[in-house]
């Protein structure tokens, strides 16, 4: 969850660093720090709090060198302090690490630390990682070995990257297991190493991701990659293509504001060249989807993490209607503790925006236990559920730094969307004039959207009224059911007001009783198949005093009647709507938590991407 930077080359290390933790702020912010060599001296600086904080005294007390390393943390081990920021320097100060992951077995390690006569300065799990790389080195192993050794013995997942003032033209890093990413970025008597590409997309589009169990030794001149048994790794050069520009917030004032209003592009580039509008076609070439594959297809178990499960369980009622194939949303937490049935024939779907959530790689690795079909879609390029799927489908929505996604939510409703008619086409359930038209209908929706994103007065206006409120249930019904889930998540993770979202039919079982006049509703009400018994809820909610903001289908009088608030969409192809009618549901968290004065992009507690259990 934290966010890791290296750099080693003749520029200035800490300026580099410290820009490449502004571009990784979003994974982790309680505190963040640096170490540079300086005149052959690890000199660290690091403090609690945002990375603004760590600038300022930066500031103050400047440090320069052309070999250094930075940390944000997201804490796990010890609370956020000065003290526990990374990076962590060892006892003979020769030694510096930061580290992302949890040492599973760090007491045990601590312990026996402490009975050799080590000393710890903090409470962090991460501090047993620079004694123990010390203890290695004192046996006399070079660094690369001591890291090796160190890295046998603690237990976890893990990415680490390692500095000495013994081996002042190296950095070390090393990945073990799902932690999030440590990829090395290629310059010209320059490298980099970070967590997220972000960080150096703006130095270097050539990287090198290393796979779980392997480490690289970085210098000026290049890289060597060897596994942690220490043979040499023949790696891949991948060359990147996300624009750097997009990773930055530009004029706009947060991150989730600017991706937002990104999603007309991210929707027409998810299409772009996958669906051919003439012919009425669709491709999916990364999937590897054989008709031989897609015919025995007996079920698919679609496995993700928040935002992305909403968006998963709005795919299950269309591989079930356009490709008839049983389809179950597994949040990915619990998958791997049920007895999932999988056979040869099934697939395992992973949803992630990040493609590092180790809930979610979890689940992949097992469904890959049990024999299964592994396919992700995934918005980070050359994550490890691209590289662990056997097919995937790319968001190309571009890099999302918003903790709270937005346009990695609606990407991914297109993609299952093309996904199943694709299925449906090779498994012959859809018949060639539904086919048709459900591609047809596609056409229309990157408008749509920016229609809606168009309206966003109506929302600021309704977030005026409501930016006081402390609880809101959030209803919808079949395709727009996971709509309610997304729009309480959107809203309770960056406004901290409690939501629910329901099943509008299951109200009557329980929720109704929490009904009155301090309670909206917010019902998700377009024209499609279950609109008249949306109806029929908003009026007993009316009945019970609760104030009722709706989402409805323009020229609706009813719904302007009965509700207080409208968020009126123009008129979708109802199976598409979910793609439509969360957009004002994401600006009005925006507006309610920016009214609020919260921050939004580093909502309190979460991380961007989730690499622990
Ligand atoms: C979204 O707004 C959330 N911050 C969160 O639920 C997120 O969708 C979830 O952690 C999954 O992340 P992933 O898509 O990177 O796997």
């Amino acid at each position: 969850m934290c966010g890791i930077v290296g750099y080693i080359g003749e520029k200035d290390s800490s300026e580099i660093v410290i820009n490449g933790l502004r571009k990784l702020e979003y994974r982790g912010y309680d505190s963040a720090g640096i170490a540079v060599l300086q005149e052959g001296k690890i000199e660290v600086r690091r403090d609690v709090g945002k990375l603004s904080k760590l600038e300022a005294l930066v500031n103050i007390n400047p440090v320069h060198g052309t070999i250094g390393i930075g940390h944000t943390r997201w804490a796990t081990h010890g609370e956020p302090s000065a003290r526990n920021a990374h990076p962590h320097v060892g006892t003979t100060g020769e030694v510096v690490v930061v580290h992302n992951g949890i040492v599973e077995n760090f007491l045990e390690l601590k312990e026996d630390l402490i009975a050799e006569g080590a000393t710890f300065n903090s409470d962090t799990d991460t501090e047993t990682i620079v004694l123990l790389v010390e203890r290695y080195l004192a046996t006399g192993l070079n660094l690369t070995a001591a890291v090796r050794e160190t890295l046998k013995v603690i237990k976890g997942a893990h990415g680490v990257v390692v500095m000495s003032s013994r081996y002042p033209d190296q950095i070390v890093a090393a990945r073990m297991g799902n932690a999030g990413g440590v990829s090395i970025g290629l310059g010209k008597g320059e490298n980099f190493v970070a967590s997220d590409i972000p960080a150096i997309l703006e130095h270097t589009r050539n990287l090198v991701f290393l796979e779980s169990r392997q480490m690289a030794v970085v210098t000026r001149e290049g890289v060597e990659v060897t596994t942690l048994e220490g043979d040499k790794v023949e790696y891949e050069v991948h060359n990147v293509g996300w624009d750097p520009i997009s990773a930055e917030k530009g004029a706009y004032r947060h991150f989730m504001q600017k991706e937002s209003r990104e999603q007309v592009r991210s929707l027409t580039d998810t299409l772009a060249g996958r669906v051919d509008f003439d012919h009425c076609t669709i491709r999916l070439p990364q999937l590897n989807l054989t008709e031989e594959l897609a015919k025995r297809i007996d079920k698919i178990y679609i496995t993700a993490c928040g935002t992305a499960a909403h968006a998963g369980m709005v795919g299950k009622i269309y591989l079930e209607r356009f490709a008839k194939i049983p389809t179950e949303v597994a949040i990915a937490s619990e998958f791997r503790y049920h007895e999932p049935i999988v056979t040869p024939n099934t697939v395992v779907l992973a949803i992630s925006q990040s493609g590092e959530t180790a809930d979610t790689l979890a689940a992949m690795d097992e469904g890959r236990k049990r024999g299964a079909t592994l396919w992700s879609i995934v918005n980070a390029i050359g994550s490890q559920a691209m590289r662990l799927a056997d097919g995937y489908i790319s968001m190309q929505t571009g890099p999302e730094i918003g903790v709270a996604s937005t346009k990695a939510f609606t990407a991914p409703l297109l993609d299952l969307y093309m996904l199943a008619v694709l299925l449906g086409e090779k498994r012959g359930t859809l018949s060639e004039e539904e086919r048709r038209r459900l591609v047809a209908d596609l056409a229309v929706i990157p408008d749509i959207v920016g229609q809606c994103l168009d309206r966003e007065e109506d929302v600021v206006k309704a977030a005026r009224e409501l930016k006081y409120i402390r609880n809101a249930l959030y209803l919808g019904r079949g395709v727009n059911m996971p709509i309610a889930y997304e729009g309480a998540l959107k809203l309770k993770e960056i406004s901290y007001i409690h939501a629910e979202g329901y099943p509008a039919g299951e109200m009557k079982h329980g929720p109704i009783a929490l009904i009155d006049r301090d309670i909206p509703v917010l019902a998700i009400a377009p024209k499609d198949p279950w609109y008249e018994k949306m109806i029929s809820q908003i009026e007993q909610a009316r009945a019970r005093g609760g104030p009722v903001v709706a989402v409805g289908t323009d020229g609706d009088e009813r719904i302007r009647n009965l509700a207080d608030y409208v968020f009126s969409i123009p008129a979708t192809p109802w199976l598409l709507t979910p793609v439509v009618t969360v957009i004002p549901l994401q600006l009005l968290a925006y507006h309610i938590a920016t009214l609020r004065g919260l921050d939004v992009d580093q909502p309190r507690n979460l991380a961007k991407s989730v690499t622990v259990e």
